[in-house]
């Protein structure tokens, strides 16, 4: 049986702690599906639309051929359930993320009981690394290139400098 996971998350934009997430999850599971979820509430804008968003990513894991990237607007559980996936994939960078996580996952598994999360941590020199705060360095004007791929740091420099 192939084993498919979703890794789900808002991508604004992808980094390298996400990418070398994926590197590795895609050498564990036969199918690996990166899931750009779409902003549930108006209290988050954000910076790269949906559709921006899987087109970065898309470009960004394009060397990875058991990589697929999809957006979604709903429920996560619903998600996964659409996909046949078996996994939910998710990345622990320290010990502050631990207690969101675990919400997520005892949720998701009363939501879809068949289906378990698993935790991946990233390459230590990208443990600190967070979507928004390579936003506000490159809004400043700050070099994010060890961050993020060129092709993210071009859409980051078109859409924030000032
Ligand atoms: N490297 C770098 N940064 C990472 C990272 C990694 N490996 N893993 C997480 N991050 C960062 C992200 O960049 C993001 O940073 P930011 O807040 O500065 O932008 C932050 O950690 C949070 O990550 P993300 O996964 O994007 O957000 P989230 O924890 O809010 O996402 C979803 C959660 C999208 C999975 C969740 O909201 C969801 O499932 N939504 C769909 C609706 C739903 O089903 N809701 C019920 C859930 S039980």
């Amino acid at each position: 049986m192939s084993v498919v996971a979703v890794y789900p998350g808002t991508f604004d934009p992808i980094t390298n702690g996400h990418s070398d997430l994926v590197e590795r999850a895609a050498k564990l599971f036969d199918h690996l599906i990166v899931a750009v979820a779409g902003y549930p509430s108006a209290s988050k804008q954000p910076t790269f639309t949906l559709s921006e968003r899987v087109g970065l990513c898309g470009e960004v894991l394009s060397h990875l051929p058991n990589v697929e990237v999809h957006p979604f607007e709903n429920l996560l559980a619903e998600f996964v359930n659409r996909c046949e996936a078996q996994v939910i994939l998710r990345g622990l960078r320290a010990v502050s993320d631990f207690e969101h996580e675990f919400q997520l996952a005892s949720m998701n598994r009363q939501l879809v009981p068949g289906v378990e999360t698993m935790f991946l941590t990233p390459a230590e020199q990208y443990a600190y690394i967070s979507s928004s705060l390579v936003r506000e360095v490159a809004a400043l004007g700050g070099d994010v290139s060890r961050f993020v791929h060129p092709r993210v740091q071009a859409a980051l420099a078109e859409r924030l400098r000032r």
